[in-house]
């Protein structure tokens, strides 16, 4: 028994991440040249990407998390969120970039912008791995940084779970719908 088990087909090999996120990483330290950078990576989903990509942000800049809840164990957006872990940082005077694993209806983030500007961020942008755009609720949202537009499917690895497991897969994978349904 392996996880790999689970998956029903390979969406993004271990390759193909890295050189997605060696492209962001490149155009953000472009973007970001004489600023104050601060990255929030949104728990848990992003925590793969954000270790990889601020790797490949040639600046000084710094980190903080957050941790909000909106899906449970659900592959549906409930369209509430909920801040479990807030910024350790005062963002006031920081060119803030979040960092998302994937956008889906937006609703996550769409509340989260609206809440960090109200902290008076010197800029604020959106950084994600992943934009499904056919499932966006929330039409104003778009991401500044994508690093692969997705079909409406349910992915999972590289940090994105369903009912908290895969995480730890290093490629992105689709699941075999007998496990969900
Ligand atoms: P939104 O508020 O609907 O945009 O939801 C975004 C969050 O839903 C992401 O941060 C993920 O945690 C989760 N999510 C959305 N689509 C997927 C998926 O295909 N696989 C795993 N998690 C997903
Ligand atoms: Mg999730």
């Amino acid at each position: 028994m392996s996880i790999h088990d689970d998956i029903q087909e390979v969406l993004f090999s271990k390759a193909q991440i890295e050189e997605i996120v060696s492209k962001l990483g490149k155009q953000i330290t472009e973007d970001y040249k004489g600023k104050n950078l601060l990255l929030v990576g949104i728990l848990k989903g992003s925590i793969v990407f954000m270790a990889d990509l601020m790797r490949h942000i040639d600046l000084k800049c710094k980190i903080d998390f957050m941790a909000l809840s909106s899906y449970g164990d659900s592959t549906e957006s409930s369209g509430r969120v909920r801040v479990l872990k807030d910024l350790n940082t005062d963002v006031s005077g920081y060119d803030v970039l979040l960092i998302e694993d994937i956008l889906d209806s937006g609703r996550t983030l769409a509340h989260l912008r609206d809440m960090l500007s109200l902290c008076n961020p010197k800029s604020f942008k959106i950084c994600t791995f992943f934009d499904k755009p056919e499932r966006r609720a929330v039409p104003d949202l778009k991401a500044d940084y994508v690093g692969a537009i997705i079909p409406d499917k349910f992915i999972v690895g590289y940090g994105l779970d369903y009912a908290e497991y895969y995480r730890n897969l290093n490629y992105i994978g689709v699941l075999k719908p007998e496990l969900y349904q």
